[in-house]
């Protein structure tokens, strides 16, 4: 496999997201998120940790651009903190916010990265959660205040847009196990907060479309690839609610405009859609993107077990389980399945013919230590990015429209409910002193671009891996 595999304008990025990286939480008038509020709480984050400084990103973008220069890629993806542009979520733009994003898209530019700037990554204005967050529907509309503003300002130097990146996460895991910001256990009153980040994504693109008609913009979903774990009643039962609150929830009304019903009845959440989610609602949340993101990671093998006693992130459907089917697995516990991501792309695919796909996020975390040489030498990641490229490979050779891939991530960064005791870099980070040194599989990855770091490696001087 080699990058002359891909066509000439594939996109090849690294991903990151504002509280991961940038630090700097309450400089040049950032107002507080609910991961500000979230991490402070006791036991919500392992090591108490939070994004106070984390990569210190806010202070050092030149040097991770410069660094980006050197791997070899031509995009970014990072994203925008709401509430740098709208401390509290609303009213107009605090300068020194847009002036920290335009500096990034220029230094961007002047390494020849295209810049993919994400406007929702999680980090929703501390106000607007005390106003009852998304599982308010006004809350769509501020958002759609803040994506106009954004693209308005910054428009003549980002053009790649992209709403949300995983709604799932933001309904589910903020509003149903608690396991994320805002920490809250509403049950299947989570799914009004699916719907209502979905509107805030159809509201964003008539804002986006309307401050800069030739944007390219699109949303990034989390889909996994399903399947029950027999051919019993019971287990192919609990692969369909699976699906359906992982992939179908999101894909349906973006895709097809509509709800998939099965999913609402089992959430017990039908009347509620009926009432509140109007056919205008439908229709702006399908409204044409330009393309679809996917973030995908791993493969839910599910079985039909009992009743979970925690908050599940399944509202509704909390008796179906994913088992361990032995295979193998990264240090998130998430099994490793290169195949899956055709599957995902097939999903989108069958759905909207026509449509561009990017897969935008891509990554797994795995104990790295740094040799006494300084050297961080990481076969498994390496072989997990190597077997998802090929994947992407095969994805194109099926004629599948895949435009575009970023690894997650960049660099070692917050990974949110873990902290910073799970590593998703492809370039290390020593957080006591913030030095940056690449990974073998960031050497790896450079090499397969062509990049300086790769040369480099090549030439003998840091030749820790095995080239492919
Ligand atoms: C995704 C998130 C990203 C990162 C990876 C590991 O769900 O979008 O921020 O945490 O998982």
């Amino acid at each position: 496999m080699q990058r002359s595999d891909f066509s000439e304008d594939f996109v090849w990025g690294t991903a990151t997201a504002a509280y991961q990286i940038e630090g700097a939480v309450q400089e040049d008038g950032r107002g507080p998120s609910i991961w500000d509020t979230f991490s402070r709480k006791p036991g919500a984050v392992l090591g108490g940790d939070t994004g106070d400084i984390a990569d210190d990103h806010y202070h050092r973008f030149r040097e991770d651009v410069a660094l980006m220069a050197d791997l070899g890629v031509n995009a970014y993806r990072f994203s925008i903190a709401w509430t740098r542009v709208q401390p509290t979520g609303s009213g107009p733009a605090n300068q020194a916010g847009i002036d920290f994003y335009r500096r990034l898209a220029d230094t961007l530019g002047e390494h020849g990265i295209t810049p993919w700037a994400t406007l929702y990554h999680w980090d929703l204005p501390q106000t607007l959660e005390d106003t009852g967050g998304w599982l308010r529907r006004d809350t769509a509309l501020r958002f759609a205040e803040y994506a106009g503003i954004a693209v308005d300002r910054l428009g003549d130097a980002v053009s790649d847009w992209i709403t949300l990146n995983e709604p799932w996460c933001s309904a589910f895991l903020g509003y149903a196990s608690g396991h994320h910001a805002p920490g809250r256990h509403e049950g299947s009153r989570s799914l009004h907060a699916a719907h209502h980040l979905l509107l805030g994504h159809g509201h964003a693109m008539t804002a986006i479309r309307a401050a800069r008609p030739d944007a390219n913009a699109g949303i990034t979903l989390n889909l996994y690839s399903v399947r029950p774990a027999s051919g019993t009643a019971e287990d192919v039962d609990a692969a369909r609610r699976i699906d359906g609150l992982s992939n179908r929830l999101f894909l349906d009304p973006v895709l097809r405009g509509q709800y998939p019903q099965d999913v609402l009845n089992d959430a017990g959440e039908a009347d509620w859609f009926a009432e509140n989610a109007t056919a205008e609602d439908l229709a702006l949340i399908s409204a044409p993107i330009d393309f679809l993101g996917i973030n995908y990671y791993s493969r839910h093998t599910v079985a039909a077990g009992s009743a979970a006693t925690d908050a599940s992130a399944y509202p509704g459907s909390e008796s179906a389980v994913m088992i361990d089917t032995g295979a193998p697995r990264t240090q998130m516990g998430w099994e490793i399945h290169p195949h899956g991501m055709l599957d995902v792309l097939e999903m989108a695919h069958e759905r909207a013919p026509e449509l561009p796909l990017y897969i935008t996020e891509n990554g797994s975390a795995y104990e790295d230590e740094v040799s006494e040489n300084g050297n961080v030498d990481d076969p498994d990641r390496l072989d997990y990015l190597r077997a998802h490229i090929d994947a992407c490979r095969q994805a194109i050779e099926r004629g599948l429209p895949l435009a575009g891939y970023f690894v997650w991530s960049l660099m070692d960064n917050f990974e949110w409910a873990w902290g910073y005791h799970r590593r998703f870099g492809i370039v290390h980070v020593d957080y006591d002193t913030q030095v940056r040194t690449p990974k073998a599989s960031g050497m790896w990855f450079s090499r397969f671009l062509g990049g300086r770091i790769g040369r480099r490696s090549r030439e003998g001087v840091d030749e820790t891996v095995e080239v492919a």
